[in-house]
């Protein structure tokens, strides 16, 4: 393969369709082909975007839940969190997975996450709603990154925080060397033939990971949307890294 492969085509009806066909394989093949690596990612990064300021969070591109599932028994002060994403079978998955959760949420006396189908880069909710707007594995496949996070960058309030955790190319060798053997030869034929052949979408995956910015290049993009205070951490060798970037105060 060459070093520089092309940029996958990103259009709003090929993403959407590409997710709604492998929606109910997306849990099973994530934890399987992370080896459950997904997990900790999410709660690492959940820690890492703790806002400075009270209010509801939300998680865009939520695909199943996950992160916001995670920020939901993760915060104890029982903040609201809402969970957006424009594949409605990815919604419906999500929306499952809270209902499960309703006999924990009534010990535990915290709302369930709210689960809605919308587009990121028109987010139905007010300027300055949430204390925390976050994303995982989710901004690359958005048409417009530069869009996404202004948009994400308006629901935000002041002192609030907007968390991204995205795929990323680690920098060292061996180790860079032994992921991208795994990412762009077995992954994409191991997650053919789990997700039974119905999609693209593992040949997509270590494409849009090749082409999309990473580290100081991402921090800078975060900046341009507004937000200051921008940091990363690389997780597991840089396979990869957490964002996070506040809105400043009025
Ligand atoms: C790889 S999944 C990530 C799901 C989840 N955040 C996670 O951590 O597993 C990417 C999700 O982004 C969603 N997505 C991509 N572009 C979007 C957009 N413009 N608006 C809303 N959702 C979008 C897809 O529908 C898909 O569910």
């Amino acid at each position: 393969m060459a070093d520089a492969p092309e940029a996958p085509d990103k259009s709003g009806s090929r993403i959407r369709e590409m997710f709604s066909q492998i929606a109910d394989r997306y849990d099973f093949m994530n934890h399987f082909l992370s080896l459950g690596t997904d997990v900790y990612w999410r709660a690492r990064a959940v820690r890492f975007w703790q806002p400075r300021v009270s209010g509801p969070a939300l998680d865009v591109c939520t695909g199943t839940g996950d992160v916001a599932l995670a920020l939901w028994r993760h915060d104890r002060g029982g903040r609201q969190v809402w969970g957006t994403d424009f594949t409605h079978p990815m919604v419906r998955l999500a929306a499952r997975k809270a209902r499960r959760r309703t006999r924990q949420a009534e010990r535990w006396r915290r709302p369930l996450p709210i689960f809605l189908t919308a587009d990121t880069l028109r987010l139905p909710f007010p300027d300055d709603a949430f204390a925390l707007v976050c994303v995982a594995f989710g901004i690359r496949n958005v048409e417009a990154t530069e869009a996404a996070l202004a948009e994400m960058t308006r629901v935000c309030r002041p002192g609030g925080c907007v968390g991204v955790l995205e795929f990323a190319v680690p920098t060292w060798p061996p180790w860079k060397q032994i992921y991208l053997a795994y990412f762009r030869h077995v992954l994409p034929r191991l997650g053919q033939l789990l997700a039974r052949n119905r999609s693209q979408a593992y040949h997509y995956l270590p494409s849009s990971v090749a082409v999309y910015p990473q580290r100081e290049d991402f921090c800078r993009l975060m900046e341009s949307a507004g937000l200051t205070n921008v940091r990363f951490r690389p997780l597991t060798g840089g396979v990869a890294v957490m964002y996070r970037g506040e809105k400043p105060s009025a």
